[in-house]
């Protein structure tokens, strides 16, 4: 069974609680509640990690290299910072989706830059948790495995 890593940046454990007129009502486990039910759909394994931290996450992508068949990321504030993670996305290999639960394109200027998204698919922005469904789906349509559902 094809396995995909979800990945959450700093401050994403705060969903729910933090700035919810920005980012909505739904927390985390939420999010991985609803992307486990449609992975079940889908015939695809998933697991799950957040980090505050920019090396644990950059760990785990390096640790995704031979277990995970795509990687499904929201790296947060990152996004528009990290080269590391840029770096380490690319080294990798694999396909990503970023995921973004606002719309990054119209809020403050510096959302507006990516230095993740050109080692990524394709990006997802301002569609709040359902982004996450979403990109799941286009990791999967790229893997070969949606059908229909
Ligand atoms: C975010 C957008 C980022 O600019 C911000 O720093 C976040 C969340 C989003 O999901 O909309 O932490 O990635």
């Amino acid at each position: 069974m094809a396995s995909i890593l979800v990945l959450n940046g700093p401050n994403l454990n705060m969903l729910g609680i933090r700035e919810p007129g920005v980012y909505g009502a739904s927390t985390l486990k939420d999010i991985e509640d609803s992307l486990r039910a449609l992975a079940g759909k889908l015939g695809v394994e998933l697991s799950f990690y957040q980090s505050n931290h920019e090396g644990a996450l950059l760990d785990e992508i390096h640790a995704a290299y031979g277990r995970h068949d795509g990687i499904l990321i929201n790296p947060g504030a990152y996004t528009h910072t990290s080269y590391a993670l840029r770096d380490g996305l690319a080294a990798v290999g694999l396909p990503v989706v970023e995921v973004h639960l606002s719309n990054i394109h119209k809020r403050e200027a510096f959302r507006h830059v990516s230095v993740t998204a050109p080692v990524c698919l394709g990006q997802i922005a301002g569609f709040g948790p359902l982004g996450y469904e979403l990109g799941l789906r286009a990791l999967c349509r790229h893997l070969g495995l949606e059908t229909a559902n």
